[in-house]
C-alpha cells in the first residue's frame, strides 16, 4: 500500500505523509501478513522516532532526580523537565509556565481539579454541568466529589446528530452551578463541541469551566487564553508523546487558591509536626518524583507536532474523516453513530447483523486496527440507543489509501456475514 495521499483538494495545504510515516517505525510491521492499518489514534497515537530518541537521550545522558541535586547532572535533568513545561505552556499559549501542571494524563488532571478545586467549594444542592457525551473521565471524578458533598452532576443533552443542544445547556446554568466541564472533541462520536461559546456562556454567569482537550490537542492544539476556559486538560500519549504524561493548564488565580491534592516531597516549603506550608504552583501540585522522562518526551512530541503545518494537519485529517464518512455511508448495513455538524478525526458506526466486537476481530485479520465497545463513554452511546460501536480514528500518519482499504474490507465483511 502506498502512502502518497496528501490532501483531498488542491485548495488545501498539503502534508508529506510519506515522510511522516517514515518517522514511525511501528507502522512498518505486518500483522497477519498485512500492512498495519492503524485507525485507533483516539485510543493512543504512535510515537515518532524523535520522541523515542528524546526519551532515550534523557536516560542515556541526563537522568537524575529534579529540583534536588546540586550536581551538574541533576541541574541538567531539572532544566530538561522545566524546558518541557515551557513547551507545553507555549503550545497552549498559557500566560505563564507556572500555570502548567504535569500529570499522568487528562484523567489525572481532571481528578486534580475535582479534588482540589471543586470538592472544597461544593455544598449540598450544588450542581456541576457536563454534556451527555463526555468520556467517563469527565463524569466519574465529578460524581465522586459531588456525592461526597451532596451535590449533583447534570448532563446537558445533545440532539439526534450528537451536537450539543446549546439552549438546553444554557438553561441548565443557574445559581447552583459551581462548574461546567465539557469535552472539546468527543472521543465516541467525533462531535466538535462549541467550547468557546460554552466558556462565554459560563463566564457571563461567573461559572468556571474545564475543557477536556484530550481529542483536540493532537489535531491542531488550543489557545487557552483565546478559549476563555479556566482549566484545560490533555494527555501526552494522544499527541504522539509517551503514556503517563499529560498536563493541566489552569488560570494562575485558581491555582494559587487551590490546596494541594496529594502530599509528599517537592510540594512543600517547610514541614514540621505543628505546621506544614506548601510550595507555590506548579510545585504544589506535583508531589513526589514526577514522570521526568515522560515530560521530556511530551515536550519532544509537542515540538515535533508543532513543526508540522497546522493547517495542513487539519486539512489532511479532515480529508481522511470525510472520505471515511462518505465510504461508510455507501454501505447500506452501516449506521453512523453521531453525524455532528463539525467532526473531529473520529467516525463511529454499527453494522446491522454484526456485533462491533466481531467487526473489530474480523478487520484485525486484514491488519486493520479499530476500537470497538463503549469507548469509555457509555452515556454518549446510550443517546443513540446502542451500547457499543466500531470506531475508526485518525492521526497524521494515516492515508486515504488506508481509508479506501478499510472501507473495501468492511464492505466485503458485510457482504459475507450479513
Ligand atoms: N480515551 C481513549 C479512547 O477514546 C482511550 O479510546
Amino acid at each position: 500500500m502506498s502512502a502518497e495521499h496528501t490532501a483531498a483538494s488542491e485548495s488545501r495545504p498539503t502534508l508529506d505523509v510519506s515522510a511522516i510515516r517514515a518517522q514511525f517505525p511501528i507502522l512498518r510491521q505486518t500483522p497477519h501478513g498485512q500492512p498495519l492499518v492503524y485507525l485507533d489514534s483516539a485510543a493512543t497515537s504512535h510515537k515518532p522516532q524523535a520522541v523515542v530518541d528524546a526519551i532515550a537521550r534523557h536516560y542515556f545522558n541526563d537522568n537524575a532526580n529534579i529540583h534536588r541535586a546540586v550536581y551538574q547532572l541533576g541541574e541538567r535533568a531539572t532544566a530538561a523537565y522545566e524546558h518541557a513545561r515551557a513547551i507545553v505552556a507555549r503550545a497552549l499559549n498559557a500566560a505563564s509556565v507556572s500555570e502548567v501542571i504535569f500529570t499522568r494524563g487528562a484523567t489525572e488532571a481532571i481528578n486534580l481539579v475535582a479534588y482540589s478545586f471543586a470538592r472544597p467549594r461544593l455544598q449540598p444542592g450544588d450542581e456541576i454541568v457536563v454534556s451527555a457525551i463526555e468520556h467517563h473521565a469527565n463524569i466519574v471524578p465529578w460524581q465522586l466529589v459531588a456525592k461526597a458533598a451532596g451535590a449533583r452532576v447534570i448532563p446537558a443533552p445533545v440532539d439526534a446528530n450528537g451536537d450539543l443542544d446549546f439552549p438546553a445547556f444554557e438553561a441548565l446554568l443557574g445559581p447552583r452551578t459551581r462548574l461546567v466541564a465539557m469535552v472539546q472533541v468527543s472521543n465516541a462520536l467525533g462531535t466538535v463541541m462549541p467550547v468557546a461559546e460554552v466558556c462565554a456562556a459560563a463566564r457571563a454567569r461567573g461559572i468556571p469551566v474545564l475543557i477536556d482537550g484530550a481529542q483536540a490537542m493532537p489535531h491542531g492544539g488550543t489557545d487557552v487564553q483565546a478559549l476563555g476556559a479556566d482549566f484545560y486538560v490533555f494527555s501526552g500519549h494522544k499527541v504522539y508523546g509517551p503514556t503517563g504524561s499529560g498536563a493541566l493548564w489552569a488560570k494562575a488565580e485558581h491555582l494559587e487558591a487551590m490546596p494541594p491534592w496529594q502530599g509528599g516531597g517537592d510540594m512543600i516549603e517547610t514541614v514540621s509536626f505543628t505546621e506544614t506550608t506548601f510550595a507555590p504552583p506548579p510545585a504544589r501540585f506535583e508531589a513526589g518524583t514526577p514522570a521526568i522522562a515522560e515530560a521530556v518526551g511530551l515536550g519532544a512530541a509537542l515540538e515535533w507536532l508543532g513543526a508540522l503545518d497546522r493547517q495542513a494537519v487539519a486539512a489532511h485529517e479532515a480529508a481522511l474523516t470525510e472520505a471515511t464518512v462518505a465510504a461508510l455511508s455507501a454501505i447500506p448495513a452501516v449506521r453512523l453513530i453521531g453525524t455532528p455538524k463539525h467532526r473531529g478525526a473520529v467516525v463511529s458506526f454499527t453494522v446491522d447483523g454484526l456485533h462491533p466486537q466481531d467487526v473489530g476481530t474480523l478487520l484485525d485479520r486484514y491488519g486493520i486496527c479499530v476500537r470497538v465497545g463503549h469507548h469509555c463513554a457509555q452515556p454518549a452511546l446510550q443517546c443513540f440507543g446502542v451500547d457499543a460501536t466500531v470506531r475508526a480514528s485518525f492521526g497524521v500518519y494515516n492515508t486515504l489509501d488506508e481509508v479506501a482499504f478499510f472501507a473495501d474490507r468492511l464492505a466485503h465483511l458485510v457482504s459475507r456475514f450479513t
